[in-house]
């Protein structure tokens, strides 16, 4: 997917120490550990899935031992990332025996693509699990865990008819702020494309945009309570078409050029998108608009023709370059990332020189690789499989070894010179603040936290590894404390 996009690689993340009590709510404290994998739908949905258990009483634990719920909310993009949940399942066995002992009652469930695609499978390979929910029926988890808790279990897994954005709870403006200065917000959902390795449009269903009003709500709620920046993200987000107020359907660039408007939201990014889904008011937005940012993610998979169709990619290579060149024509500067797959099936040394080829005239500023991995119910787990471990292995470490020189150049190219960084929070490292380039490149600097939530110039001074260190521009250079090598963290 182009689905899963820029951070792809499994997560846990603890969404932050933060207590959602509603105060209007009488139920007792009750502690909440989530975990989450994968794309950064996955990230946006366990923070709904807080701030849906938040009037329940649920607070934020960063340790599943000490926890009344856990949470897993899972990927199945790739067998690994979908094996992950079972081991961890066998860890919280041992974690829900002890919880017994003292006598307490620690209830599990598995959400994400693994509850979607493996449903009642999952208790069946792990007993310990209270409640399986689907990605469509987080509004129902209050409901399902007393289901749980009378019954013993509860499954959903169902696309039900109803809208789920509109069920899901909003969360408060506390719990907006201790997320920070950078919100993800969900304009689509679903994927109609049906690439052939692709699990997507069986785990998150048809294609599903929010109405524009909808999303200025939402927005406009972030921007009041200091989000700067906005990622909108949808598994095949540029297929946007939601319903604008003027009643007529709403391109993904409308939408952006609506949301530039919003007081307060100085950065605007969007992910993951497909290639053919990219339309002229797109272009025109990168070409319009100053606070739509210059990086893009378009995967593209392959090179090769015959590996495109065999994909149902619905694109050649060549269509692929001429849309890089649209973009790189409306907006100087405009770098891209992208996902390869090595080893499908009936992939050629021809055809991976083909992507080679096509990843070295591009010339990206990040991109991730993955094998091939057969996902059961998807077309192309009926292909023959023709590319040995031992060959996958050694073409994914050509495939990186190129992407990772382009990677270092691009961020290389960066010292020396004046950017914008807007700044996220305080660093790991005492007296450091961190924030992020046009292009996601972590900067740090040495400076007051103040500045959380501006976009100052930075002269960037060196790299380490894959961080930018430099010195605000307002400081004299003169006086300004040297910026000692550095443990990075963002
Ligand atoms: N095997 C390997 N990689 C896959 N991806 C999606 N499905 C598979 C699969 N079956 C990759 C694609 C996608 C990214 C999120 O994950 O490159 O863009
Ligand atoms: Fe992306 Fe294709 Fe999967 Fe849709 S089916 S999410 S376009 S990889």
């Amino acid at each position: 997917m182009d689905a899963q996009s820029l951070d792809f690689h499994p997560t846990s993340l603890y969404l932050g120490a933060v207590l959602h009590l509603n105060p209007g709510s009488m139920k007792p404290p009750r502690k909440l550990h989530i975990k989450s994998y994968g794309c950064q739908m996955n990230v946006y949905d366990a923070q709904r899935m807080v701030d849906t258990l938040a009037p329940e009483g649920f607070v934020e634990t960063a340790s599943a031992e000490d926890a009344d719920l856990v949470i897993l909310n899972t990927c199945h993009i790739r067998e690994k990332a979908s094996e992950k949940v079972y081991s961890e399942l066998g860890r919280l066995r041992v974690a829900k025996d002890e919880a017994a002992r003292e006598g307490r009652t620690m209830q599990i469930a598995v959400a994400g693509c693994v509850a979607q695609a493996e449903g009642e499978e999952i208790v069946r390979r792990a007993p310990v699990v209270d409640v399986v929910v689907g990605p469509q029926s987080y509004h129902h988890l209050p409901e399902l865990l007393k289901r749980a808790g009378d019954e013993g279990r509860a499954i959903e897994t169902e696309f039900p008819a109803e809208d789920k954005f509109g069920f899901l709870a909003q969360p408060k403006p506390d719990a907006i702020r201790a997320r920070g200065i950078s919100a993800f917000v969900t304009v689509q959902e679903g994927c109609d494309k049906f690439c052939t390795f692709c699990v997507v449009p069986y785990t998150r269903g048809a294609e599903v945009s929010r109405p524009v009003a909808k999303i200025l709500d939402d927005v406009k709620r972030l921007a009041d309570n200091g989000v700067r920046e906005l990622t909108l993200i949808g598994q095949n987000v540029n297929a946007y078409h939601g319903e604008g107020p003027d009643g007529k359907s709403w391109p993904l660039g409308k939408l952006l050029e609506r949301l530039a408007q919003v007081p307060g939201i100085a950065r605007l990014r969007y992910s993951t998108s497909h290639p053919r889904d990219v339309d002229d008011s797109l272009i025109a937005a990168h070409r319009d608009l100053d606070s739509l940012m210059p990086f893009v993610h378009l995967p593209v998979q392959s090179g090769s023709d015959r590996i495109l169709a065999a994909m149902n990619r619905k694109h050649t290579a060549d269509d692929y370059r001429r849309v890089i060149d649209r973009f790189r024509t409306a907006r100087q500067g405009i770098a891209f990332s992208s996902d390869f797959i090595v080893g499908f099936p009936g992939e050629t040394e021809q055809d991976f020189r083909a992507t080679l080829a096509l990843v070295a005239q591009i010339g990206y500023a990040a991109a991730y690789s993955f094998k091939y991995s057969a996902r059961p119910g998807t077309p192309a787990a009926d292909m023959q499989e023709t590319v040995s471990p031992a060959e996958m292995d050694q073409r994914l470490e050509r495939l990186q070894e190129l992407i990772d020189s382009q990677q270092s150049a691009f961020n290389k190219a960066a010292i020396g010179t004046t950017v914008d960084v807007l700044f996220e929070r305080a660093a790991r490292n005492a007296g450091q603040i961190v924030g992020r380039t046009a292009y996601l490149q972590p900067a740090h600097v040495i400076a007051s936290a103040d500045i959380v939530g501006q976009i100052l110039p930075v002269r960037i001074g060196s790299l380490e590894r894959y961080s930018l260190l430099g010195e605000l521009v307002t400081q004299h250079p003169a006086h300004a404390p040297a910026l000692s090598p550095i443990a990075t963290g963002a």
